[in-house]
């Protein structure tokens, strides 16, 4: 594999851990890139879907993978970049449920993970990468210098999402969000295509009790970058 040199830090775990946000921060403060390698799946799902795509049809699915016309576009440092699929900023409709949910079960499917492959080893450039996924430490830059596996309680993470969702404005049931991220896990961690799992040489940070700051800071400790 050919690689720029640029110093990565992936940052795997299951859905709302904290891993998005740490990750954005930790790159800010570095000055560093940012992939957010969950958004690649739900730009397939989603366009998959507006192309009439089948999520049976793994030939066709890894074929809108590969052929993703996406951009990334910045804004300031504290907020997530707008993403753009084929010029329209889509950022909205990909945090959905129903994206992440559908994003979720075509990631099961080893020639979509495929043909998304490079494209996200293309990110890693200098000054360096802050990389956030499920198998970033595990396949996709499995030579990082500093590795770190962010999880949190089912419990924990489904009242942070509802809490979320509420300030959103959308009407959700704390039982049904923690059913819908018991079953995410369940999927990400069960499939046989590069389950949800720490890398070997990953530190992990149980994100639970923890504030946001206090989780960034374990990151740079664990990075080297304290
Ligand atoms: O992180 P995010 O919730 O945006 O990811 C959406 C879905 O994409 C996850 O539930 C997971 O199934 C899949 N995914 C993956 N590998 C990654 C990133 C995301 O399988 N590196």
């Amino acid at each position: 594999m050919m690689d720029s040199g640029a110093p990565v830090i992936t940052i795997d775990g299951p859905s709302g851990a904290g891993k998005g946000t740490v990750a954005q921060m930790a790159a800010a403060r570095l000055g560093w890139h940012l992939l957010d390698s969950g958004s690649l799946y739900r730009l397939t799902a989603l366009a998959a879907m507006r192309q009439g795509i089948a999520f049976d049809d793994e030939a066709g699915l890894a074929r809108v993978a590969l052929n993703l016309n996406v951009s990334f576009k910045p804004t300031n440092a504290d907020e997530p970049a707008r993403v753009l699929l084929k010029g329209e900023d889509v950022t909205a409709e990909l945090r959905t449920e129903g994206c992440g949910n559908n994003a979720s079960r075509i990631a099961a499917l080893q020639p979509v993970r495929d043909a998304l492959l490079q494209r996200q080893r293309d990110f890693q450039q200098l000054p360096g990468l802050v990389a956030d996924g499920r198998d970033m430490g595990t396949v996709v830059f499995p030579n990082a210098g500093a590795k770190v596996f962010l999880t949190a309680s089912a419990e924990v993470r489904a009242e942070r999402r509802y809490r979320q969702l509420k300030d959103a404005g959308v009407s959700v049931n704390i039982g049904d969000v923690l059913e819908e991220i018991r079953a995410r896990d369940d999927r990400d961690m069960n499939r046989s295509a590069a389950p949800l799992k720490p890398a070997e040489d990953a530190q992990v940070i149980d994100s639970s009790g923890l504030s946001i700051e206090e989780v960034l800071d374990r990151v740079m400790v664990a990075a080297g970058q304290a």
